[in-house]
């Protein structure tokens, strides 16, 4: 079969009547999927960039990438939040290569052409070298077409013609107000952050951070080291939800306990109190719930006490190499114990030297071994769990009106995921 002729039959096989849904895993696997991904999704769609807060006062910038284009955000002078490509418009440099800083100006590390951070090409050595025709006026940094900014969390795109924000990320914005209203005086990202490259697809690193199966088994050396071992019991978690919001994002969402560090005397969280932010069934479900939110294609923001509060930001860089990006964020106004406390969990669970995320690379690492088993059935993983029981209702449609609802460890979340990445790869809807 010629690479062009493939179609969804080759990456996925399901059927709701007979309960079954196999997914080929050489999704994870073949470069030519990788380029069409690439092409379909990160370079036609909506794209996570960064939060606000990462760039507090102005001419603050940071550098990212959608796909493999790289990408300068940056605050101007004027305060105004401009997306730019990082290619000088002379002969293709970079022209800022750190990561973060402050500066009105980047000036190319080539020949030294110096563009002001909205993007206008200001300086060019010896100059009168150059035509009187030659326009430097039109030589500025090329600007990203699409760049928005919804409740502090800023998303671009490499596409004019790319549906509406809005139309995009649907009932998944519903969940982004929630966590920028839930403390008064929002919320901050750290200057800090982890970065770290790991050897697998970049769809198990996404797909990796809302599965609520894997806990009590890869992560059963942490709990034994903070004392709360749910044990193997995973229908004691099946009362948590999997939803499916439609748009290709998904939640694992878990009913919680409150910290004992984040509630006051009466028992009640010290962010919720007197919040005049949230509407009655936002804070309603503020206090019952903590979620993780995965937002296609490329984000995924814990809103959990413990561990805590994290933006995960997965970044594509080869079908086998994915480089995944974690950011810390706080509330702006939260007293300093509360501060201190979800910091150091955060940091105990995802960091690089933490209890949780290293063992969740090893897992990945094995998975995507496994994935070099080509035999014709041996190929396929297995996402059938819940088909069954699949529901409609809950309760929690009055916050979120998701299309697909599944108990906490099914894979109701991923069987949405995998039918609207068919819809846009492929072009072809799944008959499921
Ligand atoms: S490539 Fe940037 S100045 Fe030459
Ligand atoms: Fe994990």
């Amino acid at each position: 079969m010629s690479y062009s002729k493939k179609s969804i039959k080759d990456y996925i096989i399901a059927d709701k009547q007979e309960a079954f849904f196999k997914l080929n895993s050489e999704v994870y696997t073949d470069p030519y999927l990788f380029n069409l991904e690439m092409e379909k999704i990160f370079y036609k769609g909506w794209i996570y960039l960064c939060h606000e807060s990462q760039l507090k006062v102005p001419n603050d910038y940071l550098t990212t990438y959608i796909g493999e284009i790289p990408i300068i955000l940056a605050r101007t002078e004027e305060g105004k939040i401009v997306g730019l490509i990082n290619r000088c418009r002379h002969r293709g440099s970079l022209v800022c290569r750190q990561q973060k800083g402050n500066s009105k100006f980047f000036r190319c590390p080539y020949h030294g052409w110096t563009y002001s951070n909205d993007g206008r090409l200001v300086g060019i050595p010896d100059s009168e070298g150059y035509p009187e025709q030659f326009n430097m006026e039109k030589l500025g940094l090329i600007k990203i077409p699409k760049l928005v900014n919804y409740y502090g969390f800023i998303f671009g795109s490499l596409s004019s013609d790319v549906p509406e924000f809005e139309n995009y990320i649907g009932e998944a914005g519903k969940l982004l107000r929630l966590i920028a209203k839930k403390f008064p005086g929002g919320i901050e990202v750290l200057r800090g952050y982890h970065k770290y490259g790991i050897p697998i697809n970049w769809k198990l690193a996404f797909e990796n951070a809302v599965d609520h199966y894997h806990a009590p088994f890869v992560h059963e050396s942490y709990f034994e080291a903070v004392g709360h071992n749910p044990g193997r019991r995973i229908d004691l978690r099946s009362k948590d939800l999997s939803l499916y919001l439609g748009k290709g994002h998904l939640v694992d969402l878990m009913f919680r306990e409150y910290e004992i560090y984040e509630v006051d005397e009466k028992g009640s969280p010290w962010y919720l109190n007197n919040n005049n932010d949230l509407t009655e069934i936002e804070k309603k479900w503020a206090s019952k719930i903590t979620f993780h939110l995965a937002i296609f294609p490329n984000v995924i923001v814990f809103d959990v006490a413990s561990p805590g509060p994290t933006i995960r930001v997965i970044r594509p860089v080869k079908v086998n190499y994915t480089e995944v990006y974690s950011y810390y964020y706080l509330p702006k106004n939260a007293p300093k114990e509360y501060k201190e406390k979800e910091l150091r969990a955060s940091l105990r669970f995802y960091g690089p030297a933490g209890m949780g995320t290293p063992d969740d690379l090893e897992v990945l690492k094995l998975a995507t071994e496994g994935y070099k088993v080509k035999e014709k059935e041996g190929k396929y993983n297995d996402l059938s769990r819940g088909i069954h029981r699949d529901f409609r209702y809950h309760e929690i449609l009055e916050l979120v009106n998701a299309e697909m609802i599944g108990h906490g460890t099914d894979d109701t979340g991923y069987r949405g995921f995998y039918k609207w990445w068919a819809k846009i790869v492929f072009d072809e809807e799944l008959d499921f």
